[in-house]
């Protein structure tokens, strides 16, 4: 659905001293994403991920690097490959001068929605989302995981078959993100690919099918929660040692427990995505 090749990201800028400040915020990023899959890319603050997005969006022009959908070359392609991609971004957008019902119709018209189709589509959004009775509220009057969800529907306003967002549960609460893992998946049942970037190490091991671990703008590896967390070892066994946090990875919960007992206190757990991630990028902070 999605191939990306060697794509390469440089920002350059003129620092306070007048000097050219360069910065490889992509640095030769290579993945393909599948039809129909739930695709994570999992990285900590600076990684390279909303930068990535953006030029698998068409927003910032990539340095270098070849991008195909559907076997289209997205510079040759881009009008087509504009009407497949939905996007929710990480910043929250809206115009809070106009309406709700008028933000998503505005969106509507940009995608060349026509007039009674857009309003057929507007509240049937708007009704997916729960949100049918702030159609005349002004974004500004809607909390968090409203507005998140409204990102959500917005960008579904013209069908995409591909959906990309950029941490679509940043900073909300637990029961407010699982609705949103509940309507991601609802839309990856319906065939839409799903590309999202996180921070949450249970957001992607909860809905992601693969994950890209990407770190200072390199991809580290990819591949599928389980499996990541498979050849760790599937059981961690974690104890202190002088204050700092131990840990050693085992196949079973056996050969964990006999190492635990050699120890003065230990915790027996499942290993996860974070003890993948602390593995193969050293580090814990930014997560
Ligand atoms: N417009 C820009 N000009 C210069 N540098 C930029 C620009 N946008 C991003 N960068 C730099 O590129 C790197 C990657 O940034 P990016 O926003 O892609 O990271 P991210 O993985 O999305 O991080 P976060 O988790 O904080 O959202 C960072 O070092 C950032 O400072
Ligand atoms: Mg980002």
């Amino acid at each position: 659905m999605i191939r990306v090749e060697k794509l390469t990201k440089e920002f350059v800028r003129k620092g306070g001293d007048g000097r050219i400040v360069r910065k490889l915020a992509v640095d030769d990023l290579s993945l393909e994403i599948k039809k129909g899959e739930i695709f994570g890319l999992l990285g900590p603050n600076g990684a390279g991920k909303t930068t990535t997005i953006r030029m698998l969006t068409m927003q910032t022009e990539k340095t270098d690097g070849k991008i195909w959908y559907d076997g289209m070359a997205l510079e040759e392609n881009a009008r087509e490959i504009k009407a497949l991609i939905g996007v929710v971004p990480q910043h929250i957008n809206f115009d809070n001068d106009l309406t709700v019902g008028c933000n998503m119709e505005l969106h509507g018209r940009l995608h060349h929605l026509a007039g009674a189709e857009r309003q057929k589509r507007i509240a049937e959004l708007l009704r997916y989302i729960e949100l049918e009775d702030t159609v005349n509220m002004s974004p500004r009057q809607l909390s968090g995981g409203m507005k998140r969800r409204l990102l959500i529907a917005r960008a579904l306003i013209h069908r995409p078959k591909i959906l990309f967002m950029d941490e679509p549960t940043v900073a909300l609460d637990p029961q407010v993100r699982r609705r949103i893992w509940d309507l991601i998946q609802e839309m990856a049942d319906r065939g839409v690919t799903v590309l999202l970037t996180t921070h949450y190490i249970e957001e992607a091991e909860n809905l992601c099918h693969r994950v890209a671990i990407i770190n200072k703008g390199r991809l580290v590896d990819i591949d599928t929660p389980e499996s990541f967390c498979r050849r760790m070892g599937k059981i961690a066994v974690e104890w202190h040692e002088n204050g700092v946090r131990q840990y050693r990875f085992f196949d079973t919960r056996a050969q964990g427990a006999e190492f635990a007992a050699t120890l003065e206190a230990a915790h027996i757990r499942r290993s996860n995505l974070e003890d993948v991630f602390i593995e193969l990028t050293g580090r814990r902070e930014g997560l």
